[in-house]
């Protein structure tokens, strides 16, 4: 055996802290995470679901304020999910049972004029029923409930949001969106579509803050079956033919494959949305002493970039970027 044996030696690039930092190929940095929170009434609110959650409820003027800080900090943006006191008719006006949302939209327009602000489009933390679309016995039924979403898109782009984000998954709801909004004059608003959304298990702790969990049923007839990759495809095309700015995968751990599919066959910007669920498993994980929460969130915040994510909106955004507890 040649002494040089074996000649190629991967280890080379592993020797020391500066030659791995020369040669590590992705980084997950402030600049690509978003944070959500759930917007609710009233003045100085602040409090997790559970403690731990890191599921923020806020209120208009604290939403402002970490706003600022977050955007100060450095990172990239914020999601938000309205959760309005009272449930909405389908015989009225969305803007009623929105301008919790609208409100606090133009409060952080003040406070943040520069910062990224994405908003969630979607009736199921509006309605009694708790689903994502109109229901029409006991259907949920896809064209009547187009109308209502670009009815929403357009109340949220009017108050300020740089971006619509149906996660609603009709069909045709981006293309109808789009539509609307440029009808509206807010062609300058973009669309976070929710391209690829599973009818995932992940999502619990997300629905106790939201106060959007179905009545009946279940979600399985308009969200994604997570068997099939080819129909995640179909879907993400339609998307970005239909007028989406972002393409946007959920859960992001669980679909990593869906993630590298659309970013090698899409010119898209991608999002990989860290769902509720899997910050609760990572958490759970870590408070049981199984594992270092940092390191393990870390690890995964770098498979989604690796796979392809530009951004991706995580509920660990904001105690990255060193902001603490609540009241
Ligand atoms: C609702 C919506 C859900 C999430 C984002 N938008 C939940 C659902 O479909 O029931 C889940 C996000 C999370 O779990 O963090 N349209
Ligand atoms: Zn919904």
């Amino acid at each position: 055996m040649a002494e040089s044996f074996p000649q190629t030696r991967l280890r080379r690039l592993r020797r020391t802290p500066a030659i791995r930092r020369l040669v590590r190929e992705v980084d997950v940095g402030l600049q690509h995470l978003v944070q959500p929170y759930f917007i609710v009434s009233g003045k100085g609110v602040k409090r997790e679901t559970r403690p731990g959650s890191a599921l923020w409820q806020v209120s208009g003027d604290v939403l402002a304020e970490e706003t600022r800080a977050l955007h100060q900090a450095g990172v990239g943006g914020v999601m938000l999910f309205g959760v309005p006191d009272t449930k909405w008719k389908p015989t009225e006006p969305l803007a009623g049972v929105l301008s919790t949302l609208t409100d606090a939209t133009k409060l952080v327009r003040q406070a943040a004029p520069d910062a990224v602000v994405m908003a969630d489009v979607c009736l199921c933390s509006l309605t009694e029923d708790g689903h994502c679309g109109v229901v029409e016995d006991h259907r949920i039924a896809n064209d009547a409930s187009l109308p209502k979403l670009a009815e929403m898109a357009v109340l949220l782009a009017k108050a300020g949001v740089d971006f619509v984000c149906p996660s609603d998954m009709m069909d045709g709801r981006v293309g109808f969106i789009r539509k609307a909004l440029d009808e509206a004059h807010q062609q300058d608003v973009g669309i976070v579509a929710y391209a690829i959304k599973m009818a995932s298990a992940l999502y619990g702790p997300f629905r106790a803050a939201a106060n959007s969990a179905p009545s009946f049923g279940d979600r399985a007839s308009y969200q994604m079956p997570a068997h099939n990759r080819r129909e995640a495809l179909r879907e993400a095309a339609l998307d970005a033919e239909e007028g989406a700015d972002f393409l946007l995968i959920k859960p992001a751990m669980s679909n990593l494959d869906l993630i590298r599919d659309t970013r090698e066959t899409t010119h898209h910007p991608i999002v990989a949305y860290q769902v509720s669920g899997e910050y609760a498993m990572l958490r759970a994980a870590a408070d049981a002493g199984l594992l270092d929460f940092e390191r393990a969130m870390t690890e995964l915040l770098v498979s989604m970039r690796r796979a392809g994510a530009d951004v991706i909106i995580s509920y660990d955004a904001r105690r990255r970027a060193g902001l603490l507890g609540g009241s």
